[in-house]
Formats: C-alpha cells, structure tokens, sequence
C-alpha cells in the first residue's frame, strides 16, 4: 500500500463534529478542526517522518521527555513492545525501527491519534506496526510484551495512571521491563517511589531538563 501523502490529514469527521471547541488530547474523539505538520527526527541512522495535527499531544513537535525516553530504549532486535498512550506514535515507531524482527503494538484511546499513527507507520515503511484504539490494556487482552514504554497521560490524572502501572505486570513477559518517562511537576517522584515500593528495580535511565526516564523491572506478582 503507498504511504499516505505526509501532511494529508485522517478524514474520520463530518463538518459538525469540526466546528466544536477546544477538547482536551485525551478525548476519544477530538473534535477540533485539522492543521496538519510534517516533524522529521533521527532515530538510529534513520530519518522517521511524522504526520501530526490539532486534537493530539504534542503536535507542533516531539515532546522532550518522549524524545528522552526514545534515547534510553534498549531493545533486542526480536522483541515485542508495547506503547501505551502512542498519541502520533513516536515512541512506538522508533521501537518499530530496532525491532526488525519483533513486533510494536501501539494504543491510543484518541481516535484521531489511532489514525496518524497507523498513517505514521505506512509512511515509514513499517510493517510490524500494529496500532489499536481504547482504554490502557484493554486491546490487548492478555497479551505480554518484552517492553512496555509509555509517556503517560498525566493530565488525565493520578488515577489513570496509577492504573496503568498496577496493569502493567500482567502484560509483561518474564524478564520484561516498563519505561516511563515523567517530569517533576507531573509527579515523576511520586511515582518512581511508587513503584520502588512494588518492583524488584528501579532505576533512573536519563535526566534531563526535569525529565526522568525510569526503568523498573521485576514487577510483583500480578492478581
Ligand atoms: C502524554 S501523551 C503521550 C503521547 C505520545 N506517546 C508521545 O510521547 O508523544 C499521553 C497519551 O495517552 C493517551 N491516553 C489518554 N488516556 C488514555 C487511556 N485511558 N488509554 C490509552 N491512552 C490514553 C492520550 O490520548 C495521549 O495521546
């Protein structure tokens, strides 16, 4: 299938549902109008390159923790990784990249995110892309994934997040590893203590500009 043209943006709502207000990124169904950017980054020698637009986080560039985490992903060339929260999909299309052989599954519960990410990965030349709309892990069922990388929805408040990483355990491979990246005034403490509390390991991957990338692996077991 050729790549959708970048810049051309997801054609998934009528002119009503357009002439809405302001929605927050985390709505299902944005309804703001469109205003498509191409953002271009390299990732292991290779240029990726990203249609975002209005109605999703981060769509005038790669947001700084995102862009920390994708720089302290580790990864094995046959693993299967999960993004949850993809938004237009950077982070789960760069793990795309450096697992040739492995597959990345990316979820999203904006409908209009779901698109440019699928669009984003088409774009790229991605066949071990699949991306999957709804709540944290519920695409998923009872899959497990070597990786589980997100850049959570800290304006959707502590609870939702709190929930990915109480369903994080359950959705992981023996040996596998949760990545989450966060800055102080979105609570990354909080929750690196939360989950010292939990897991066998903690560790602090990346620092930068208020941004920590944390890795913790040995989760508990899950119910
Ligand atoms: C901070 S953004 C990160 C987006 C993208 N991963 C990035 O780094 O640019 C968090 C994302 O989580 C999504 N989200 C919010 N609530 C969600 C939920 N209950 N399940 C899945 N995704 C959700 C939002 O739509 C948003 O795209």
């Amino acid at each position: 299938m050729p790549p959708d043209p970048p810049g051309s943006p997801p054609q998934d709502e009528t002119p009503e549902e357009l002439a809405q207000p302001f929605q927050h990124y985390f709505t299902p169904k944005p309804k703001v109008g469109h205003a498509t950017r191409t953002l271009r980054f390299l990732y292991r020698g290779r240029v990726l390159s990203f249609t975002t637009d209005l109605g999703i986080f981060s769509y005038e560039g790669v947001d700084p923790g995102t862009s920390l985490l994708i720089e302290n992903m580790e990864l094995e060339e046959d693993e299967n990784v999960l993004d949850i929260g993809c938004g237009w999909g950077a982070i789960g299309i760069a793990a795309a990249v450096s697992v040739p052989q492995g597959q990345a599954t990316l979820v999203d519960v904006n409908h209009r995110a779901i698109l440019l990410a699928r669009q984003n990965a088409r774009a790229n030349h991605l066949s071990n892309v699949e991306v999957l709309q709804g709540d944290l892990f519920a695409p998923v069922g009872e899959r497990r994934f070597d990786l589980i990388a997100t850049n959570p929805p800290y304006k959707a408040g502590r609870d939702l997040v709190i929930r990915a990483l109480e369903e994080a355990p359950a959705h992981l491979t023996p040996g596998g590893r949760l990545l989450l990246v966060g800055k102080g005034s979105q609570g990354v403490l909080f929750y690196q203590r939360w989950l010292e509390e939990r897991w066998a390991s903690v560790e602090v991957m990346g620092r930068r500009s208020g941004y920590r990338v944390l890795k913790a692996s040995g989760p508990p077991a899950s119910p």
